[in-house]
C-alpha cells in the first residue's frame, strides 16, 4: 500500500464522456460519493485510531495513516471531476451535493463509532469487490468511453480501493469483533445501510442529469434513452451484486478477495508520491 498523487486534467473532458449517456450519468452521479464520503472516512478512522493502542496496534495505525492519505488523494481529484460535470451544464448538482454532505455531518454527530465503522466498512466492501469492473475494463466497455482522464481517474481510484480493502475491516474487527455472530450481522447490515444510503442520494442526481439532457431530445430519442437506462442499470446492478454477494458470508475476509487482472499494471502507471511512507 502506498500513496500516489497523480494529476488528471479534465479541461478537455466533456460531462458526456462516453457513448452510453445513461451509463455516463450513472457514473457522474456516483462521482459525488467519493467527494463527501472520503473526508468522512478519514474522520471516522481518526476517531477509531484514538481507541487503538499505539504499541500493540502500531501496524494497523500505520495502515490507517496510509489509508487516510490515499482517500485524501481520491476525494481531491474527484472534486475536480465533479466540478467539470457541474460547470458543463448541470449547475443544480450543488443542491444534491449539499444534502449528501449534510448526511455525513449528521452521522458524525449522532452515530456510535461501531455504527460509523460498519457503514464505512460497507462502503469499502462495495468499492473493493467492484474494483475489477473498472480496473479490467468492463465499465469502459459499458460506457462506450475512449481513453480519457475520466476513465483513468476511476481506474486508479478503484485499484487503490482494492489495495487498501482490508484496513477498515481490520479496524472494525479489532474494536468490535466480539461476539463474532453479532459482529458479522452488524457488519452485513453496514453493507446494506451504506448501499441504500448511497443509492438514495445518487439516484435523484442521476435523474437530474438525464432529465437535463432529455429536454433537447425528440420523443423517440427519449424513449430509446429510457430503454438504455433500464438495460444499463440491470446489467451493472447484476454485475455488482454478483461480486458483492460473497461479502455477506460470516467467513468473508477482504484479504482473500481476488485482485482484478489489471491491478498491478494499473497502479504501476502511478509512482508513489515522493517522501511518503509505504508498507509494501
Ligand atoms: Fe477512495
Ligand atoms: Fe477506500
Amino acid at each position: 500500500m502506498r500513496v500516489r498523487s497523480p494529476e488528471f486534467d479534465f479541461t478537455d473532458v466533456s460531462p458526456r464522456w462516453g457513448a452510453n449517456l445513461e451509463a455516463v450519468h450513472l457514473v457522474n452521479a456516483q462521482g459525488i460519493i467519493p467527494a463527501y464520503i472520503e473526508p468522512f472516512l478519514i474522520k471516522v478512522m481518526r476517531r477509531a485510531a484514538e481507541e487503538l493502542d499505539p504499541l500493540v496496534d502500531a501496524e494497523l495505525l500505520r495502515d490507517i495513516d496510509l489509508f487516510n492519505r490515499q482517500e485524501g488523494q481520491h476525494y481531491r481529484l474527484h472534486r475536480a471531476f465533479n466540478a467539470m460535470i457541474r460547470d458543463g451544464g448541470y449547475p443544480d448538482m450543488t443542491d444534491y451535493e449539499a444534502v449528501f454532505e449534510r448526511d455525513y455531518e449528521h452521522f458524525l454527530r449522532t452515530r456510535s463509532l461501531r455504527w460509523l465503522l460498519a457503514y464505512c466498512e460497507g462502503f469499502e466492501t462495495i468499492g473493493s469487490t467492484g474494483a475489477e469492473l473498472w480496473v479490467d475494463g468492463l465499465m469502459e466497455a459499458e460506457l462506450g468511453a475512449a481513453p480519457s482522464p475520466a476513465v483513468e481517474l476511476w481506474k486508479w481510484h478503484l485499484a487503490e480501493e482494492y489495495e487498501h480493502r482490508t484496513v477498515v475491516n481490520r479496524v472494525y474487527h479489532r474494536l468490535y469483533g466480539r461476539p463474532r455472530l453479532f459482529a458479522w450481522l452488524y457488519r452485513a447490515r453496514g453493507i446494506v445501510t451504506a448501499s441504500r444510503h448511497l443509492n438514495r442520494r445518487t439516484s435523484p442526481l442521476r435523474r437530474y442529469l438525464l432529465d437535463t439532457d432529455r429536454r433537447t431530445m425528440t420523443d423517440e430519442q427519449r424513449r430509446q434513452s429510457q430503454e438504455r437506462e433500464a438495460a444499463t442499470a440491470r446489467r451493472l446492478g447484476a454485475a455488482n451484486l454478483r461480486r458483492l454477494a460473497r461479502a455477506f458470508s460470516p467467513f468473508y475476509d477482504p484479504a482473500t478477495t481476488p485482485p482484478p487482472a489489471g491491478q498491478q499494471a494499473t497502479l504501476a502507471r502511478y509512482p508513489a508520491a515522493a517522501g511518503r511512507p509505504t508498507n509494501t
